[in-house]
């Protein structure tokens, strides 16, 4: 007897706010799909990635919302894989029911996402892992605002205002394009740090991009306030961004 066929386990990225953004075949993939997956960092709160892709799935019945605790929001670490593990381990269960799984990610799967990290699970368990890649935040930022995150011989970073700051001064050092994401992590000091490198007039940030609420701040002294978790931010030494 041949064992039943196991389903396929997709991550999928949605993009970082306009519905439109996401390929035609993750439209195809998610609307065909028996689960879609929308992770969440705590149960009942809507998922920004599932109100993005919402409009492209006919059946909504077939949505599992299941929780994801995010790194910086948990100081254990052991805490948050043992519940990465059990999300891994149900998601297992419907594939060996033959369901092809569908987990939801913004922006691009593979850029800071908690879906890599079930991803991983899943491949040492030898599952089929189709990822299928979304449009960055930090992408859209560019095209949203007609700037280029790079050009010619150009070099370009992408650090988490997360990293030790030692970590960041020595790229901001290094090189001429730099994306810093997760930035209201510590926005207060990077504004700090532009002003001492006279970078002041070099940067640009983006709130909620694609979405209803999307800001564009130009002025140093609202990057030391308080911003959204959804900020990015582009430094552009050679470039007249303001
Ligand atoms: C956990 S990371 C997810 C990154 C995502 N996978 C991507 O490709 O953009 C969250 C960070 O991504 C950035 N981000 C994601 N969506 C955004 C949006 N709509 N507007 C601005 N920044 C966004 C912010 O820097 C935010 O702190």
């Amino acid at each position: 007897m041949t064992a039943a066929k196991k389903g396929i386990f997709y991550g999928i990225g949605v993009g970082p706010g306009d519905p439109d953004l996401i390929t035609v075949k993750a439209a195809r993939v998610l609307d065909s799909c028996d689960v879609v997956i929308t992770p969440t960092k705590k149960m009942g709160k809507p998922s920004i990635a599932f109100e993005i892709v919402k409009s492209h799935i006919t059946d909504l019945s077939k949505v599992l919302e299941m929780n994801f605790p995010m790194i910086s929001l948990s100081a254990e670490r052991d805490v948050l894989e043992k519940q990465w593990q059990e999300n891994a381990d149900e998601i297992e269960l419907l594939l060996n029911e033959g369901k092809n799984v569908v987990f939801i990610t913004l922006g691009d799967p593979m850029v800071f996402s908690t879906y890599s990290y079930v991803m991983e699970y899943l491949l040492k368990r030898n599952i089929e892992v189709v990822t299928l890649s979304g449009v960055p935040s930090f992408c859209n930022l560019g095209a949203q605002l007609n700037i280029p995150l790079t050009q010619g011989e150009e070099s370009l970073a992408i650090v988490a205002m997360t990293q030790p700051v030692e970590e960041i001064r020595a790229i901001l050092d290094a090189h001429q394009n730099i994306v810093v994401m997760k930035v209201s992590a510590n926005n207060a000091w990077m504004a700090q740090e532009l002003e001492a490198r006279g970078l002041e007039k070099s940067f640009v940030l983006v709130s909620n991009i694609g979405m209803a609420n999307q800001q564009v701040v130009r002025d140093i002294d609202v990057l030391k306030a308080k911003i959204p978790y959804l900020s990015t931010l582009l430094i552009k030494k050679n470039y007249p961004l303001q």
